[in-house]
């Protein structure tokens, strides 16, 4: 894969990534052993020319819409909330799970809901189509805190098992819609590193069936 230079692969850190780089490798590429577990932000596979940059997954679609990574691999929740001017590519499947409005199972409507998330455009988008008015608390993380602690009306979440809400005496109230991890691609880049991107595309897509339940 030489076709414009090496290929800049944004992976997200975190829950998404044993199942992004169990694909890669089912996809033949030859990510190293300690891919896993290293605590290296750039990983060089200068075998398969290409180039790995370990992000924080909120930022990857800022790295590729920036240009620094060719392509990346992104949840869709976090790109329905970015709304980055990327190309998404690929559904690739894995790290499935769904967004949700979430709430304690004796909650009654109030005129002015407030709803915690780590995701305030797509909540606002949602109740706004819904004709709802609602208050948005943008929070960074556990916030399945804020129905408990009195800071929201209800929450709108990603549920994959069901654990944490069942743990925490919280409901899904309805599912607003699914979510996989995509493969996204600079524009530019794809335009100069076709090849390049179609081949890994393309083996991308004949392991998916391998690796998804
Ligand atoms: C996510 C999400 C839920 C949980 C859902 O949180 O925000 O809290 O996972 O998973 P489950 O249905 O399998 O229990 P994450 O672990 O990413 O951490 P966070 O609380 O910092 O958002």
């Amino acid at each position: 894969m030489t076709n414009g230079g090496v290929l800049k692969v944004a992976m997200p850190k975190g829950r998404i990534y044993k199942q992004a780089s169990e694909l890669f490798r089912q996809a033949g590429l030859p990510i190293p052993d300690d891919f896993d577990d290293s605590r290296r932000l750039i990983i060089p596979v200068p075998e398969a020319g290409m180039e790995f940059i370990m992000a924080k997954p909120v930022d990857v679609p800022t790295y590729v819409e920036y240009g620094v990574a060719d392509i990346g691999v992104v949840g869709k929740d976090v790109m329905m909330e970015e709304a980055k001017d990327v190309y998404e590519l690929l559904d690739l499947g894995i790290a499935r799970c769904r967004m949700s409005v979430i709430g304690l199972p004796d909650w009654k409507p109030v005129i002015h809901p407030r709803v915690a998330t780590k995701y305030p455009n797509v909540a606002s988008q949602y109740f706004r189509e819904q004709g709802q008015q609602v208050e948005v608390i943008k929070l960074n993380g556990s916030i399945e805190l804020a129905p408990l602690i009195g800071l929201a009306d209800r929450i709108v979440d990603m549920v994959e098992t069901g654990q944490t809400l069942r743990e925490n005496g919280l409901v899904e109230m309805r599912e607003m819609f699914q979510v996989t991890s995509r493969l996204i691609a600079n524009r530019v880049s794809y335009r100069l590193k076709n090849t390049a991107i179609q081949t890994l595309c393309d083996r991308l897509g004949r392991a998916i069936p391998s690796v998804i339940q």
